[in-house]
């Protein structure tokens, strides 16, 4: 499945999203342009600067700043609340941001509606999913591969039936995806956003619930889905799932970034460890 999901016609993962993911007319930042920027475009997929937003007077991300690498895992960490999905929500344009700016392999995101961010290259699940529930397991990843993926119906039948089983639902294929389990909903968030093709995937908490077991085989899964060369950003409180494959992690509290860096170094952090894991220094 993965070298499918790699070789999709517009070869996402491997190639420079300058030839095949940028559309005709869209923006190039000119902050980016700028000298010494093309070295530092050449390792970062995504930027993120100042990002802030409010739901009427709860501040729920504020002046938030990083930058995702092609090729990472980045994990985030952070109590309930802290804002983590509401960042993905900003990423994939399900929600606008109040301020600043979001640029994904040189072209400027704000403005651009998510199914627009979907065509260059972002795919996400949702916390809670949202399968087309009047449709079969199947044919929710029909939909990815071709109106989100640009494949034609037929070079998507093959395609979608290898990330069934990767995924494991090709048992339920051909089952209503309104009659899934809420494990296997999970399941088919992550499939559906695989079969989009995406070269930048964002996972939001899709290990809670899976037995050791299917922990590991996740990790697993997880690992090659980068090994293929896709970046990823994983939102994820299962701690140990996480570090397992984390490249680097960023922490949020209360809307505001308090730790990034290496694993081992963020959860040593004291800050992190009194707010995240409850444990006073
Ligand atoms: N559409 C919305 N309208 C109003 N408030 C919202 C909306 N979406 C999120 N919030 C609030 O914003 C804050 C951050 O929510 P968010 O879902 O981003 O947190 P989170 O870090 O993902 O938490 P969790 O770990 O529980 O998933 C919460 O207080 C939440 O109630
Ligand atoms: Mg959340």
């Amino acid at each position: 499945m993965l070298d499918m999901v790699a070789g999709r016609q517009c070869a996402r993962p491997q190639a420079e999203p300058s030839e095949c993911m940028r559309k005709p007319g869209t923006q190039r930042v000119e902050a980016l342009a700028a000298a010494g920027a093309e070295d530092r475009l050449d390792g970062v997929l995504l930027e993120a600067r100042g990002l802030s937003k409010s739901f009427g007077a709860l501040r729920v991300l504020h002046d938030i700043s990083f930058d995702v690498r092609r090729g990472e895992v980045l994990g985030i960490l952070g109590p309930n609340g802290a804002g983590k999905t509401t960042l993905f929500n900003l990423i994939s344009g399900d929600l606008h941001n109040d301020a600043g700016d979001l640029v994904f392999g040189g072209e400027r995101l704000v403005g651009q509606r998510p199914y627009a961010r979907c065509k260059i290259g972002i795919g996400r699940t949702y916390q809670i999913p949202r399968p087309y529930v009047g449709m079969s397991t199947f044919e929710n990843l029909l939909v990815a591969a071709t109106f989100g993926g640009g494949r034609t119906e037929a070079q998507s039948y093959a395609f979608c039936a290898e990330i069934l089983r990767d995924c494991e639902l090709a048992d339920k294929a051909n089952r209503s995806a309104g009659s899934l389990t809420l494990l296997d909903r999970k399941r088919l968030e992550l499939a559906r956003a695989l079969a989009s093709g995406p070269s930048l995937l964002l996972l939001d908490e899709i290990a809670g619930g899976l037995t050791d077991e299917e922990g590991k085989a996740l990790v697993q899964l997880i690992r090659r889905i980068r090994d293929r060369g896709v970046t990823i950003v994983w939102i994820e409180h299962v701690l140990h799932a996480l570090l397992a494959v984390a490249d680097r992690i960023m922490v949020l509290n209360f809307g505001e970034k308090i730790a990034e860096g290496q694993p081992d170094d963020v959860i040593k952090d004291p800050e992190v460890r009194r707010v995240y894991m409850g444990i006073e220094a």
